[in-house]
């Protein structure tokens, strides 16, 4: 009688054993021996298998185009949002101040917080008067009334250029002189003594629809005739 044996598909779970040693073959044929078989294939006894097996598909080792797509968009969202979120502030430390008008300028703000309206100002701030505003990124900024009562075209930042204080404006000594260490400004805030090194920076103050408006001054400083050392 002609000899027959039961060929079936492994799965990953099963063992091979065979003279070249141990495998685990995900779609392996295997070859049951029969009785009669068994002498054919040799010394096979008991419970022990032969083993065919056929080679594994790439295809069930590498995850399929779409889920590769899906981790990669994943993978791309997870890194731009934060790369994001660090350049826009970077970004931004680039872009000029203003208070969003036209022209790039901050409209100054009175102690109250109000726009400052010039003409309003000239009428309560008497010719020669310093007093501070709110002026380009928030600085403390002096307001200055000229003797014929217009609002001169600069403003005077009051902060201190030795270590940051804000310096007040004494009327009797015509200077601004600073609490902290003594440093002293002329009144239009060139530095005339130290320690402070430099001199008060500048602002353009322009007119603009009737308010006072603090422009950046990135032209030569006319008290000393240099590049201005904040632009
Ligand atoms: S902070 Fe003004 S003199 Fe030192």
């Amino acid at each position: 009688m002609a000899s027959t044996s039961t060929l079936s598909t492994a799965t990953p779970s099963h063992l091979c054993s065979s003279k070249n040693g141990m495998f685990s073959p995900s779609q392996a044929l295997l070859l049951k021996p029969n009785n009669s078989n068994r002498s054919s294939y040799g010394k096979e006894r008991g419970g022990r298998i032969a083993c065919q097996a056929t080679s594994i598909p790439a295809d069930d080792r590498v995850p399929d185009m779409g889920k590769r797509e899906l981790m990669n968009l994943l993978l791309l969202g997870a890194l731009s949002l934060p790369t994001a979120g660090m350049l826009v502030p970077y970004a931004s430390f680039f872009v000029p101040p203003g208070s969003g008008s036209g022209s790039g300028g901050t409209v100054a703000k009175d102690a109250l917080g109000n726009d400052v309206i010039a003409s309003e100002w000239i009428k309560i701030h008497g010719p020669g008067d310093r007093t501070l505003t709110q002026g380009l990124k928030g600085d403390p900024t002096y307001l200055v009334v000229e003797p014929d009562r217009t609002i001169a075209t600069y403003g005077i930042n009051a902060v201190c250029t030795h270590l940051g204080c804000v310096v007040p404006w004494n009327a009797a000594e015509n200077k601004f002189i600073c609490p902290c260490h003594g440093s002293q400004y002329n009144n239009q805030g060139k530095v005339v003594r130290g320690p402070a090194p430099l001199s008060l920076a500048l602002a353009h103050a322009d007119i603009d629809d009737g308010k006072v408006l603090f422009v950046p001054w990135v032209e030569t400083d006319f008290r000393t005739g240099e590049n201005p050392w904040w632009a």
